[in-house]
């Protein structure tokens, strides 16, 4: 067995259909009421569909391309991540970001319609980023293996069964990503796909400028490009997650920063899983007008 075969797995409950730990669930009161203010940025996304790299764009955006800022802290410390709480003494996020000073950028997996109502109410921009759900499921296999706070993944055959039944934290990545495509037009809402960023990121970095209503040079916008690149997250501890303990993430098992690209899950994927998850995906996803690159 290795370790992280062994690891007690954390307590789970699923709320209208959504898994969630229970954690979560019992501060769901709490994250239901949160006060979301007109000031603030929320960064949506389902679970490793390109957060942590969308996050330092926008925080050196935010910085005029001051890397030494963005520097300040570590990611989970600049972002409160609103539903998600860490074993004391590290802070949860909704401590940090109720004690955090305006203009906060805020983080959050929540499926749409968990989004707590505030963040409607005060019509707060949100930059929502989709990734291939294939990808998305390699990501989040990985990713279970070396995070001790979230569900073990089990062997990999099972684990794509249990990503199609939506049977992860956040729920499904099929509801996830149409309903938040369906509350685009409602809300502002930002909706980028990771495909698009890896394959031009000046161009989605641009969208995220306009969008956030901010102008900066031309050198600034390539400094971002080069300091948000995935070689340039890889070695910045302030933005790879290495500074958590390793009873929380052990990246021995595998690195958050694991390889950043489109593609990934050919490696995985076995032609009939392939052919499988094709067939249940194309009914998951009939009707709807989103659609995705699984490479580039
Ligand atoms: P892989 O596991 O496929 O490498 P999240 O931040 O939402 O948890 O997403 C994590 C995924 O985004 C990981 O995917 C990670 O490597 C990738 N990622 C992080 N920073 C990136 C960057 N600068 N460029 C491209 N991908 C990045």
């Amino acid at each position: 067995l290795q370790l992280d075969e062994r690891r007690p797995p954390p307590e789970t409950t699923e709320m209208n259909g959504v898994l969630m730990t229970k954690m979560m669930s019992d501060n769901w009161d709490k994250i239901w009421n949160f006060q979301a203010k007109p000031d603030d940025l929320l960064i949506a996304t389902y679970a490793k569909a390109g957060t942590t790299w969308t996050q330092e764009i926008v925080d050196m955006i935010q910085n005029d391309g001051d890397v030494q800022k963005c520097q300040r802290a570590n990611t989970f410390d600049r972002h409160p991540f609103i539903e998600w709480a860490l074993p004391p003494p590290l802070n949860s996020g909704l401590d940090l970001a109720n004690k955090m000073p305006s203009p906060r950028t805020l983080k959050t997996h929540l499926p749409v319609q968990m989004v707590p109502p505030s963040f409607w109410k005060e019509n707060v921009k949100i930059i929502y980023v989709a990734r291939n759900a294939k990808d998305c499921l390699v990501s989040y296999y990985h990713f279970s293996r070396m995070n001790k706070m979230i569900p073990d993944p089990g062997p990999w055959e099972d684990y794509v069964e249990t990503f199609k039944a939506g049977k992860v934290l956040w729920g499904s990545w099929y509801d996830h990503v149409k309903g938040w495509w369906d509350a685009k037009d409602r809300h502002r809402i930002l909706y980028l796909l990771y495909e698009d960023m890896k394959e031009d990121p000046k161009r989605e970095i641009q969208k995220m400028l306009r969008f956030l209503e901010k102008d900066i040079s031309e050198e600034v916008l390539n400094k971002i490009i080069h300091h948000t690149s995935f070689d340039m997250m890889k070695q910045n501890p302030m933005a790879n997650y290495t500074t958590l303990p390793t009873s929380i993430m052990d990246h021995s098992i595998s690195p958050f920063m694991r390889r950043g690209v489109p593609g990934d899950w050919k490696n995985y994927f076995t032609v009939a899983q392939n052919e499988a998850f094709d067939k249940d995906y194309e009914r998951k996803m009939a009707g709807t007008t989103l659609t995705f690159r699984t490479t580039l």
